[in-house]
């Protein structure tokens, strides 16, 4: 009888896994994490330990808005497929669970380990009072800690919360908390309203305040969020410089909340920034990528980064109701010496390519082809038949007489987004003024979205990433970063590409398709 029982519930608990998993709904991801029902932003907590990449993230289970947050919670073996896991953390009588990190205590500082038994994995999140919240009070964030001891399972918050009181800042919050070699300490990087705090440890229990940086540095046009420090190599150079990310919540370049973030030097206790207090340096110039960070204890030496793919201006109206948001593909962090300074690049994660399909061959056209070849005004369709893919195309810029070369995803409705290069301004663009629906919020066309070149090689390189509802370029080597959201009233399967206003010459086009992750 316990048997049959066990065996039935596995059963049972499986069917809904696998129901969980098909997602099939217009507008759904095919290539990137989106939840399986319901609200999600930013993603939090992400830790690698023992062959498995968790992503947690601000989760509303009830419902397609933002509402009382949980921790979501997901697994990858390779940063690609997910499966999801029941919900980590819940709402309790301390607030709402904002955003913040996990971290492996292998060395079992905090006292949670038990003998023999798995290390605990720590998460470090931000308690949200909504009842102070709507008494207008300013104590209202406070940071808190739970852990796990069967891999990320099941989760116990920590009885004495919170480990850090308010200190009177009313946005205070997105704890990301790392392993501070040099100090033998662990060092939490905190948004404090308009800068971030540094906070130490020795058991991730008792924090004291090292220092802060940024009240006169960087962009301010919103409130700081969900920062992130942690240091790089220096490609080409032996030399390691450290990554303070700080997301802001309105006032990004193509409007909205969006990604800054520092390069310069840390000491355990506070930043110094390498470049002047007013250069601001953005992550990525599309609109949809906002609230990422790091993966923490990975251990193949990468960083590895995800964010949330959308935009507060508009993501509790985007046309799906079943579910709302996905996160970016998971991308590789590297911090690169240019002509202007040290600039982070981001790039897909290698794991990406095993969704990938056969080079496709059969391109509808004569002249583009992987050897190189040239375009015109006419243009050129090479894929009508994958809504899911992965493009690397090329053009030699000193041959190219085109003011902009267009690469162009449309249906058969004359609903379009084009991705491409403006000569004339050396911008990238996306322009989704004429993707399909538009029209629930006023935010999300304002023209076309756009970032300059920083390379300035005479090939331009660019790596397209096209979902059913998103792309991300990165271009020249990862060195500029663009990610957007569309919403076709039927799929783009058709892609092609044209130059504007003369040719574009030596052009390379690659294409893929990228298999579903759901299926
Ligand atoms: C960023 C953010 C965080 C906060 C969370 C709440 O998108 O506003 O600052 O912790 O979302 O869901």
């Amino acid at each position: 009888m316990k048997i049959t029982l066990i065996f039935t519930l596995l059963i049972i608990n499986n069917l809904h896994f696998c129901s969980a998993q098909n997602r099939t709904e217009q507008h759904r991801p095919q290539v990137h994490f989106s939840p399986a029902a319901h609200w999600m932003n930013d993603p939090n907590g992400m830790v690698y330990y023992k062959g498995e990449y968790h992503l947690f993230y601000q989760y509303y289970p009830d419902s397609s808005v933002w509402g009382p947050m949980h921790w979501g919670h997901a697994v990858s073996k390779d940063l690609v497929h997910w499966a999801d896991l029941p919900t980590a953390l819940f709402p309790d009588e301390k607030g709402y669970i904002f955003s913040g990190s996990a971290v492996v205590d292998a060395d079992n500082t905090s006292g949670f380990g038990k003998k023999g038994g798995e290390s605990p994995i720590i998460a470090i999140f931000t308690h949200h009072d909504m009842a102070k919240e709507k008494a207008n009070a300013v104590d209202v964030e406070t940071q808190a800690i739970a852990y796990s001891l069967d891999k990320g399972r099941t989760w116990t918050k920590y009885a004495d919360n919170p480990v850090i009181k308010n200190p009177n800042i009313r946005d205070f919050r997105d704890p990301k908390v790392f392993w501070h070699a040099a100090s033998k300490r662990w060092v939490m990087v905190l948004a404090a309203k308009d800068r971030v705090h540094f906070y130490n440890s020795q058991n991730l229990k008792e924090w004291t305040f090292g220092g802060e940086f940024g009240a006169t540095e960087g962009a301010h046009t919103g409130v700081w969020e969900c920062p992130d420090l942690f240091p790089m190599k220096v490609v080409g150079q032996n030399k390691t410089k450290w990554v303070l990310i700080v997301n802001i919540g309105s006032g990004a370049p193509n409007g909205g909340s969006g990604t800054q973030y520092f390069v310069g030097d840390f000491d355990g206790k506070t930043f110094r920034n390498g470049n002047s207090a007013n250069k601001t340096l953005w992550f990525d110039y599309g609109k949809d990528n906002y609230a990422g960070v790091t993966w923490s204890n990975n251990p193949d030496g990468r960083r590895l980064f995800m964010g949330w793919m959308s935009n507060w201006q508009y993501a509790q109206t985007v046309p799906t109701e079943a579910w709302r948001s996905a996160c970016t593909v998971a991308r590789e962090l590297g911090l690169q010496p240019t002509s202007e300074g040290l600039r982070l690049t981001q790039k897909p994660v290698r794991e990406l390519k095993i969704l990938r399909g056969p080079l496709l061959s059969n391109f509808s056209v004569r002249k583009v082809s992987n050897v190189g070849g040239e375009i015109s005004e006419s243009g050129e369709v090479f894929d009508n038949q994958f809504v899911t893919k992965d493009m690397e195309l090329s053009f030699d810029l000193s041959q190219t007489t085109a003011t902009s070369v267009n690469l162009v995803l449309s249906n058969s409705k004359n609903e379009k987004v084009e991705i491409g290069y403006d000569v004339a301004t050396k911008q990238f663009f996306i322009d989704r003024t004429e993707g399909g629906k538009v029209e629930f919020s006023k935010d999300f066309v304002t023209g076309r979205q756009n970032a300059l070149r920083l390379s300035t090689n005479s090939t331009v390189k660019m790596r397209i990433i096209v979902d059913v509802a998103s792309v991300e370029l990165f271009a020249d080597d990862g060195s500029v970063a663009m990610t957007a959201i569309y919403f076709p009233n039927e799929n783009f399967k058709n892609t092609s590409l044209f130059a504007k206003n003369g040719s574009a010459k030596g052009v390379k086009v690659a294409i893929w398709e990228l298999k579903s992750i759901w299926k």
